[in-house]
């Protein structure tokens, strides 16, 4: 039995609920901290319902240090996996400051607080959209990072904080470095195949499958395609969809790695989670058509600002090191998606 401990920032979130789930089956004991500013505690609820397992919750802010010292000295935390964040594209564009604020800022207290009370793995997600436009259309850890919103720039300038606070730290502390896993997550989609957990999200939904389940369901009369004049075989954008509970096994493996020989001098290191393989948007409405047996009303539209044609995880790091690749299917996403949907129309509500 696992009787380690692990802070979950943004634990109530879409993807944090469902690493709450993964790491309680696994034995892990969890520590949530979030400010609620974008879920709802019944989504912890739900966890508990669904692992029998009871979690420890903390309404509160990561950019207030004294609720992060207080979390520290109450438990015995020994990893954090960092979550907590705003991640609307668009509304970065608008709000930039808060974004950077929230963001940067609250990563940097708490990176802070767990220097002050020593606790020195942290797993934190990151994203694709680092990448920005590289050179190819599979992108590779080492490829250099341009992103192309202020979303993406937050992310970009974390994982820069974190790999110089570790180079920091290694010369100084050879002793206890710091062992840093900056997971970059493609498109995570689905939800527990329970249908208790899943994607909640405010207002009309701007990503593609929360869209096509509203759809689905009747909430929303056509989903707009954006764009059939990309370079791709049927000219709809393509991306590497990634099963929600496939991604948070990802930091499972990674927290194991931390704990290896591979990390025992420390270290910082990016990994992609993605499957490797990308679907077009009439890839995705196809198949949702096809397992759900709803028909989807769509219609092209114009491109959207922003949008890349084409791009997917070249995945074969996060094999070789972490021990992780994808075992869901497409149809899995696409099934868990809709078991969600159905059971809570309303979301959380
Ligand atoms: P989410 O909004 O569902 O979850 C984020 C959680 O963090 C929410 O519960 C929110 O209330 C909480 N939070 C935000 N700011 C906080 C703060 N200052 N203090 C305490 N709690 C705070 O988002 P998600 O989809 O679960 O994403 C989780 C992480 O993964 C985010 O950092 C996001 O940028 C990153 N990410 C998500 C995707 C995606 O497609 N969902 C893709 C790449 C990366
Ligand atoms: C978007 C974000 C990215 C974030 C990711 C999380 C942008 C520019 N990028 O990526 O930073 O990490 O969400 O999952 O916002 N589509 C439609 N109609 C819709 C919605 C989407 O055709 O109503 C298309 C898009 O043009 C794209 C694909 O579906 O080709 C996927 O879109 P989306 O789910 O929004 O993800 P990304 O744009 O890849």
């Amino acid at each position: 039995m696992n009787s380690q401990t692990v802070l979950v920032t943004g634990g109530a979130g879409y993807i944090g609920s469902h690493a709450c789930v993964e790491l309680l089956q696994a034995g892990f004991n969890v520590v949530v901290v979030d400010n609620l500013c974008n879920s709802k505690s019944e989504a912890l609820a739900r966890v508990q319902q669904i692992t029998g397992k009871t979690l420890q919750f903390y309404q509160a802010d990561i950019r207030d240090p004294l609720a992060l010292a207080n979390i520290f000295e109450q438990e015995a935390i020994d990893t954090v996996i960092h979550f907590a964040g705003l991640k609307a594209v668009g509304e970065s564009c608008q709000q930039p400051l808060r974004y950077y604020e929230n963001n940067v800022y609250g990563s940097m207290v708490l990176i802070e607080a767990m220097q002050q009370a020593n606790v020195k793995q942290l797993v934190f997600s990151s994203s694709a959209t680092v990448y920005g436009e590289p050179p190819s259309v599979q992108y590779v850890e080492h490829f250099p990072l341009s992103p192309i919103n202020p979303y993406g720039r937050t992310k970009a300038m974390i994982e820069d904080m974190l790999r110089d606070v570790s180079a920091a730290d290694q010369l100084v502390k050879p002793e206890n470095p710091w062992k840093i896993a900056l997971l970059r997550y493609f498109n995570p989609i689905g939800a527990h195949a329970s249908g208790l957990i899943g994607e909640d999200p405010n207002g009309i939904p701007n990503n593609l499958m929360p869209y096509v389940s509203q759809v689905a369901i009747g909430k929303l009369a056509q989903l707009s395609v954006f764009g059939d004049d990309y370079p791709t075989p049927d000219g709809t954008g393509i991306r590497d969809y990634i099963h929600v509970v496939d991604l948070v096994k990802g930091h499972i493996k990674a927290i194991t790695a931390l704990q290896s020989d591979k990390f025992a001098a420390g270290g910082c290191q990016a990994y992609n989670l993605g499957a490797g393989k990308g679907y077009s948007v009439l890839d995705m409405v196809k198949a949702f058509e096809r397992v759900t047996g709803q028909t989807i009303n769509y219609k092209i539209a114009p491109r959207r600002a922003g949008d890349l044609a084409e791009f997917f995880a070249d995945p074969s790091l996060a094999l070789q090191e972490l021990d992780w690749q994808v075992e869901k299917t497409l149809d899995d996403m696409v099934a868990d998606t809709w078991a969600w949907q159905t059971k809570n129309p309303q979301g959380y509500q």
